[in-house]
């Protein structure tokens, strides 16, 4: 149909006859020529077709914007050309245009930057615009990079099941139900974890695979309910090994695929001190703002708000300085503060500092009434502040104050354009084996149930569950985690202990994850692994916020598909087949 791609077309090809297909990108029309712009995957080149060769002409006065059309002509010259397209030194001179289909006023212009809801609508008409174009095709040539990486290295590229049983993350479950077996379900996979863990039981030494993953949890930009990991695992290994390896791919592909040069080593550092010093167990090392601690000049006040935390064990009294910060207005001060509440913070104490050296009154302050000159001068010189900046405070439990402070970091340093350019990526190391759920009393995985301790001894473990460290770990890039795994724990009776620390007896860990209690205990390896987030991987790679621009029919952020209208309700007959009866959800007063 076609002899050469549009956007191809180059000087090479002067004074040859090519014939193009492709989608009317602009057209102009004036009474002795028309100027087409034809476009297809690879770019746009310029048609120029001459009254003269009448039919074309005539065809060309038909054509609006999205036709798609077969165009043959000899290639030429252009007169003036356009230094923006690679086809810009020419053009084709139209001799023949087939209108191959018409187009339909379009719900947008593709040039235009229409809303995320028309986009999702008309996905196929958003992925036409050259850069989503761009975007994809970045992340093909992410997924090629990566598998020829690891076909290299002898990994093997294994399926495990999508109709499977619950794999937790941390997440729900998306379930499936069983027509068959009347009230029984399939849940989707969170991830391959257990299977991967099997496969290295089975002696398979190295696997990977491109998985679909499926979580039902709140979304954000870089959250989609349906997701794609680069699955990996290795039998007898020790963290280092995992991370040398795959540090080195990491390093590789975005040599090769998108020109970056990372670190020559990802620095490391642990979960302990990324909360302490910023808030974050992903920080983003481009930003130059650290948190300080400043209990110590604040437990003796008679202000409650900064001194029961200060004195309080699980507590925290943080400050965060901002340099130049006093330029923010009380209006954005505020919307800080909603941000802060967002994070569970029950206020945002700040404090402009405008003249330091006249001490109390240069200083502009809702707090700074409530410290004595100690407190006062306590908090200024550990944040170092000087005139003109902005202290902000977070005071409560130490998880909130590292939220709320963590996330105003990330948000003045955009607001005062001071994240710096370039790649800052580390591990993550050392993250506590548990965490305390208040709200349901009893200890959740940080990572997953699968993830080994540092303690090797059950009964060491049973007695240091609350201080014991995991060995697990994440690959954080520019502040995005970008990928996480661990060294699994292979010793059945080790994993009996931490589904009991989890609260899971032994009744529930038998129904739930006995194949692999049991898998156990025949001779598996020590193993271990990771998995990294493409889509993440891709949109950093391609410059972009949000993961939906790089994945090509992606949800929304109440997880439905506008395109297909998914999820839609099911007709009754089917669900009689299913055995499933709907429970309408209790009416909102
Ligand atoms: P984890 O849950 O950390 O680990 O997931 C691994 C990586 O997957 C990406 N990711 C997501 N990307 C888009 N949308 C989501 N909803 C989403 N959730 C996670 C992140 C993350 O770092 N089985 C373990 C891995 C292991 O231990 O080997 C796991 O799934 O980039
Ligand atoms: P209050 O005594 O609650 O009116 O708070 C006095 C000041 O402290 C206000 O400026 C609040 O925004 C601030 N504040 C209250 N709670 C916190 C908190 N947990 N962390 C930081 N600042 C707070």
């Amino acid at each position: 149909m076609r002899s050469h791609f549009c956007g191809l077309v180059d000087e090479s090809l002067v004074g040859q006859t090519v014939t193009l297909c492709g989608w009317v990108d602009t057209v102009r029309l004036q009474s002795h020529v028309a100027f087409v712009d034809l476009r297809d995957h690879e770019g746009v080149v310029q048609i120029v077709v001459e009254r003269e060769s009448a039919e074309a002409f005539a065809v060309a006065g038909e054509l609006g914007y999205e036709y798609c059309v077969s165009v043959s002509g000899d290639v030429r010259r252009r007169i003036a050309a356009n230094e923006k397209l690679r086809s810009g030194q020419v053009e084709v001179l139209a001799a023949r245009i087939e209108i191959l289909n018409a187009a339909a006023n379009l719900p947008f212009a593709l040039h235009e930057n229409p809303s995320e809801e028309t986009r999702l609508t008309y996905r196929y008409l958003d992925l036409r615009r050259p850069d989503m174009q761009r975007k994809m095709r970045m992340r093909t040539r992410l997924v090629a990079a990566l598998r020829r990486w690891l076909d290299a290295r002898g990994f093997q590229d294994l399926e495990t099941p999508i109709l499977t049983k619950a794999t937790p993350e941390g997440a729900r479950d998306y379930l499936v139900p069983s027509r068959v077996h009347p009230g029984e379900f399939f849940a989707l996979p969170q991830s391959p974890q257990l299977f991967k863990q099997l496969l290295m039981v089975a002696g398979f030494d190295r696997y990977y695979q491109i998985a679909r993953c499926f979580r039902d949890e709140d979304l954000r930009a870089d959250r989609q309910p349906e997701f794609t990991q680069l699955d990996m695992e290795f039998a007898f290994v020790g963290e280092r090994d995992v991370q040398d390896a795959v540090e080195g791919m990491i390093r590789e592909i975005f040599r090769e695929v998108a020109g970056v040069e990372l670190d020559a080593a990802f620095p490391r550092m642990t979960y302990a001190e990324a909360m302490r010093r910023y808030g974050s167990d992903k920080p983003d090392l481009r930003i130059d703002l650290e948190l300080v601690d400043v209990a110590e000049h604040v437990r003796h006040v008679e202000f409650k708000v900064f001194a029961e935390p200060a004195n309080d064990p699980a507590g925290r009294v943080a400050a965060l300085r901002v340099p130049g910060g006093a330029v923010f207005s009380r209006k954005q001060i505020d919307d800080l503060g909603q941000l802060a509440a967002k994070y569970g913070a029950k206020g945002l104490a700040w404090m402009r500092v405008e003249d330091r050296a006249k001490g109390r009154d240069g200083i502009n302050s809702p707090v700074a009434k409530f410290l004595d000159d100690a407190a006062l001068d306590g908090v200024l010189a550990a944040t170092g502040a000087a005139d003109g900046d902005l202290v902000l405070f977070g005071a409560g439990s130490y998880k909130v104050v590292c939220d709320v402070l963590g996330a105003l970091r990330l948000k003045v340093a955009r607001d005062l354009g001071v994240v710096a350019e370039g790649w800052r990526p580390l591990w993550v190391v050392d993250f506590p084996m548990f965490e305390y759920d208040a709200e349901a009393g009893r200890y959740v995985a940080l990572h997953h149930p699968f993830t080994a301790p540092k303690i090797d001894d059950v009964a060491d473990l049973n007695a240091n569950a609350a201080h014991a460290v995991s060995r697990g770990y994440d690959m954080v890039l520019n502040g995005n985690e970008i990928g996480g795994g661990s060294i699994r724990i292979h010793r059945s009776d080790m994993q009996s202990a931490v589904f009991e620390l989890l609260g899971i007896g032994a009744e529930e860990a038998r129904a739930k994850f006995g194949f692999l209690l049991e898998a156990l205990r025949f001779g598996a390896p020590p193993h271990g692994g990771i998995a990294f987030g493409i889509d993440r991987i891709a949109a950093l790679m391609a410059g972009t916020e949000s993961i939906r621009d790089v994945i090509a029919f992606p949800k929304t952020a109440s997880a439905q598909c506008l395109m297909t209208s998914a999820p839609s309700p099911i007709p009754a007959a089917q669900l009689r087949e299913l055995h499933v009866q709907v429970v309408e959800p209790d009416k909102k007063a």
